[in-house]
């Protein structure tokens, strides 16, 4: 029988460069020869992404309740469409937030008990966790002004008050404080680079530990990428969603 594939999940506040690190990861992953699904939440299927415009829709009143139920229903779908599937095939996936964003955005930031955000959160993952989650930490206030600065003030969850965001920050920590084993923190850098490479190092351990054969150490990927031109890829993270992928990096082979 097949093995279940790799399940890494990134969380962190609102613009503390999920997005921007998951890609690179992604990029990373592939050329060592694994096949990625990188995907998001809320969001990654049809209905999941309909339920992530009512949920992230500036302006709408939305009760904590509700938004709880609506995030466990996304991720339900998203679960049994993509994530369940594509382990089930050997595949790794890699999930922008997963269910400790909802532990700590509707359980520490809106207050709701954390009980029953567990429960709902095994229920709508039948209780699916992921192997390795990496938590971006970033200053609340950038991270926020960052995220605020895309688009006309935020989404609905950016635009709560800084004290909201502070005690998602508390939430986190506390979840990497219970499962150590799972959550890695990422501290924080400036610059993008900065940070890929605290990942890299991470992950690089904990493939190692998993037993996986790394064909290139993290460092000396890291190392080549540079001297191959960061500026070049991360400029073009955007474009391709891929950056790394046009270039070249001997060493690394797809394949077993
Ligand atoms: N370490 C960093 N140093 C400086 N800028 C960064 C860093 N990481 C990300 N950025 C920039 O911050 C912005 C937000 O990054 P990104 O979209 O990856 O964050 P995110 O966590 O996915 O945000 P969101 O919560 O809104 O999805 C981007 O413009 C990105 O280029
Ligand atoms: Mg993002």
């Amino acid at each position: 029988m097949k093995k279940r594939g790799l399940f890494i999940s990134v969380e962190g506040g609102d613009g503390a460069g999920k997005s921007t690190q998951a890609r690179l990861l992604a990029g990373w992953l592939r050329r060592g020869g694994m096949d990625v699904v990188h995907t998001r939440e809320p969001g990654g299927t049809s209905i999941a992404e309909a339920v992530r415009r009512v949920l992230l829709r500036p302006g709408g009143r939305v009760s904590p309740m509700t938004e709880l139920f609506l995030y466990e229903a996304a991720r339900a779908q998203h679960v049994a469409e993509i994530i369940a599937p594509a382990l089930k095939a050997g595949k790794t996936v890699l999930c922008e937030r997963y269910t400790d964003a909802t532990e700590a955005y509707q359980g520490w930031g809106r207050c709701l008990p954390l009980d029953q955000i567990r429960t709902l959160n095994r229920i709508a993952t039948g209780g699916l966790q992921p192997d390795l989650t990496l938590l971006l930490e970033a200053p609340v206030a950038d991270g926020l002004r960052r995220a605020r600065s895309r688009g006309k003030g935020g989404d609905r969850l950016e635009r709560e008050p800084d004290l909201f965001h502070r005690r998602v920050r508390v939430g986190y920590r506390a979840i990497a404080k219970r499962e150590p084993r799972r959550v890695k923190i990422v501290s924080w850098a400036t610059g993008v680079e900065k940070v890929h490479e605290k990942v890299l190092l991470v992950v690089e351990r904990f493939l190692t530990g998993c037993g996986f054969k790394i064909r290139e150490t993290a460092r000396a990927s890291f190392d080549r990428l540079r001297m191959s031109g960061f500026v070049e890829a991360r400029t073009s993270v955007k474009r391709t969603g891929s950056p790394f992928d046009k270039l070249r990096v001997s060493g690394i082979r797809r394949g077993s």
